[in-house]
């Protein structure tokens, strides 16, 4: 096999991306008609911030690498500060606890979680909290979120299928600190569009291009930001190397989209391509996403075209999910969309945010001006606080 071989497979065509695009609008469409779809359009039950909330909220952020807490405040006008922050890894790098794994327990989770929150909040205040839990969560209103299966390779026993307000609530009293009262559960996309709308009335699609991937959106009709679990899609032209790494996940078939566009997943992705090609290799997962950044940034060579190709395609499919987006929520574009990206890959990947922006505008042609994508980072800590903000007050527009 040689690599230009590989690479056409990697080769989305603007007819294909289209293609793409159809599809994910019809996914849409049949997951909010509640009949069968790869996307599970979970509402959030929080409409968009009017921009003039205030007040001092603990933020709470759990997506799968690090934990962090920040203590928000928001000034109205669309501005927030960060008073005080702190963050662990879940992961200690030196061995001695792995809060992700089988072998620990939900009630182990939470208590580090809570361990956590008492280092912000040791002043004898009373706090609203904003939980961002970025997995898919089922909810029956905007205060509580029950987890419906674990991605990004977590493992953590005793949660899925647990409502995680009422867990981290638990831990909190266990540790004597129920004076801190979780109001909002949020999905780390819904943060990221609240935050970004915080300021910016045009912003109702936000995704993050990070270690998972996923995007939300508002829905006017139904007048609730909805996450759609997009990383779950799976209408799409996968290569053989994506069903390889697919066969050896956590979950086979679930989260294909996610296992062709995450960090998580772009370095297992290269690696597998370049042991095919014949390149040294080190085991299963031993690539993380900087390592694919820095064969892009490396000069020549195969690892660098393979580099190429993965991450845009990556970029690629995501922009035709955005298109698909847009589709439902504006057919004829006659508004301007604000779409708002955390994560490490599109901030950091050299040449993604271009590339993402490149399919976008061939997506829309004419219309492109009407979009505008671009980096809303680390949103979740003031978007958490807004929906503590929002479901406080319930109000929302
Ligand atoms: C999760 C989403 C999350 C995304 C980005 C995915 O694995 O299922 O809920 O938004 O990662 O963190």
């Amino acid at each position: 096999m040689d690599i230009a071989a590989v690479e056409r497979q990697f080769a989305i065509t603007s007819a294909e991306a289209a293609a793409i695009a159809g599809r994910f609008r019809a996914a849409m469409a049949a997951g909010l008609a509640g009949e069968p779809s790869t996307l599970k359009m979970l509402p959030s039950h929080l409409g968009l911030p009017a921009g003039d909330e205030r007040g001092l909220f603990l933020a709470l952020d759990f997506g799968g690498t690090n934990v962090r807490v920040q203590l928000v405040e928001l000034c109205g006008h669309g501005r927030w500060l960060v008073r005080r922050q702190i963050a662990a890894p879940l992961r200690d790098p030196a061995g001695a606890y792995d809060y992700t794994a089988a072998a620990t327990s939900g009630e182990q989770l939470f208590a580090f979680l809570a361990d956590q929150i008492a280092a912000l909040a040791a002043d004898g205040c009373d706090y609203l909290l904003g939980h961002t839990f970025s997995f898919p969560c089922r909810q029956e209103d905007a205060g509580h979120a029950v987890l419906i299966s674990w991605t990004k390779e977590i493992s953590t026993a005793g949660v899925e299928g647990h409502e995680v307000a009422g867990l981290l609530a638990a831990a909190l009293a266990r540790r004597g600190l129920a004076r801190v009262r979780p109001v909002a559960v949020i999905n780390d996309t819904v943060g990221t569009l609240l935050a970004a709308a915080y300021g910016d009335p045009h912003t109702d699609i936000a995704a993050i291009c990070g270690t998972g991937h996923n995007t939300c959106y508002y829905d006017a009709a139904r007048g609730t930001v909805i996450n759609m679990e997009s990383g779950n899609f799976a209408a799409l032209p996968f290569t053989r190397w994506d069903d390889a790494l697919d066969a050896t996940s956590e979950r086979p078939g679930a989260q294909r989209l996610e296992k062709m566009v995450a960090g998580r997943y772009l370095g297992e992705l290269a690696r597998l391509i370049a042991a095919d090609l014949g390149e040294p290799v080190g085991p299963p997962y031993s690539l993380a996403s900087e390592a694919v950044a820095s064969w892009l940034a490396g000069g020549d060579g195969p690892r660098r075209r393979i580099a190429a190709f993965v991450a845009g395609r990556s970029a690629r499919l995501a922009a035709a999910t955005f298109r698909g987006v847009l589709a439902h929520i504006d057919p004829g574009l006659v508004r301007r969309h604000t779409i708002a990206i955390d994560g490490a890959l599109y901030e950091k990947m050299p040449g993604y945010a271009g590339a993402l922006a490149a399919a976008l505008g061939d997506h829309l042609g004419e219309k492109a001006a009407q979009v505008t994508a671009l980096l809303a980072k680390d949103g979740s800590g003031a978007g958490a606080a807004v929906a503590a903000a929002l479901a406080a007050t319930r109000r929302g527009r």
